[in-house]
């Protein structure tokens, strides 16, 4: 008998269709979002999670599990939405999905440097609405990307990905993390053991550490005003990481240029200030959406899973 998975959104059909070759899995062919009484519901007889970052396995969830549940993997590299040590405690291993979506992820931070500092979004807006009148010479100016300071906090493999495609657009590199990375990975990127210092060596500030509550709120109101007139902000982390009245207010006095965000606090509810802001560039949490990187995700989500029902430590643990 093929051990029984619960996984809890639709996932891309080459996904599906190895956890059904492999499992008696419990798919969401309606991809209906899934509460914690749901999955609690759905749980009984499971040997397995396959869950997805807007789950929320919290204490109180992970505590009712069935015994039965030995493995939670999540779909993402993220995995501040399940309580992990709730999950030790009940001897539930935990596994993500490192690595394979650091270039996906990096490339969408890229994509908001362009377009907050190019006005891409203002532009597409004009465009589209039928207003647009001809090229002039002042029309929609922006700012630069080459040749100006990225600073990336959070020098994990996302940042160090950001960070490798950011010299070719000859921007210089300054990092902010707790610690310095060996030279190898560095590169040329320079460290800052100090925010301060870090966010003064920065035009573009990119956000790519993990959530969670150390970093909740990290770009407050003190350390917007730590950077340059005129900074353009991008979040590819999670929306968390920005106290957002402390953003809006620092972009209507312009003391920030512009915002490019992927991910937001609440999501996927977005603060209203930022719908309003021409100078927001807004996506809908696109960081892995890509074919290849969403099968891999899925991939490793489940040779997470396979690993512990086989009595093995799965490379992707995470407790
Ligand atoms: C993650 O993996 O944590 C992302 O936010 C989903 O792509």
């Amino acid at each position: 008998m093929k051990p029984v998975l619960l996984v809890t959104r639709r996932l891309p059909a080459a996904v599906e269709a190895r956890a059904t070759r492999d499992y008696d899995a419990r798919l969401n062919a309606a991809d209906a979002p899934r509460s914690p009484a749901d999955i609690l519901r759905l749980a009984e007889g499971v040997d397995a999670i396959l869950c997805c970052p807007a789950d929320r396995l919290d204490a109180a969830t992970i505590g009712q599990l069935p015994a039965r549940v030995r493995a939670i993997a999540t779909f993402s590299v993220g995995y501040e939405h399940i309580a992990l040590e709730a999950a030790r405690a009940r001897g539930i291993v935990v596994c993500n999905t490192p690595d394979v979506l650091s270039t996906a992820t990096a490339e969408i931070a890229m994509l908001l440097i362009l377009a907050a500092c190019r006005r891409g979004g203002e532009g597409e807006r004009m465009v589209r609405a039928g207003q647009w009148g001809g090229w002039t010479p002042t029309q929609l100016l922006g700012t630069q990307v080459s040749s100006r300071r990225l600073g990336i906090f959070g020098m994990g493999r996302i940042g160090r990905e950001l960070a490798r495609m950011a010299g070719a657009f000859g921007l210089a590199v300054h990092y902010h993390n707790r610690r310095p990375l060996p030279p190898e990975l560095a590169r040329d990127a320079r460290y800052h053991a100090d925010d301060a210092a870090f966010l003064a060596e920065c035009d573009i500030l990119a956000l790519t550490a993990p959530g969670g509550a150390e970093t909740r709120h990290w770009l407050d109101a003190r350390r917007l005003a730590l950077l340059a007139r005129g900074a353009v902000v991008v979040n590819v982390a999670r929306g968390s990481l920005i106290d957002d009245a402390a953003m809006l207010a620092a972009l209507h006095s312009g003391h920030i240029a512009a915002v490019g965000l992927d991910v937001y606090d609440g999501e996927p509810a977005v603060n209203p200030g930022y719908l309003a802001l021409e100078r927001a560039v807004l996506l809908p949490h696109l960081g892995s959406a890509t074919v290849e990187t969403r099968d891999a995700m899925g991939f490793l989500a489940l040779d997470g899973i396979d690993a512990v029902l086989a009595g093995r430590t799965p490379a992707n643990l995470v407790v």
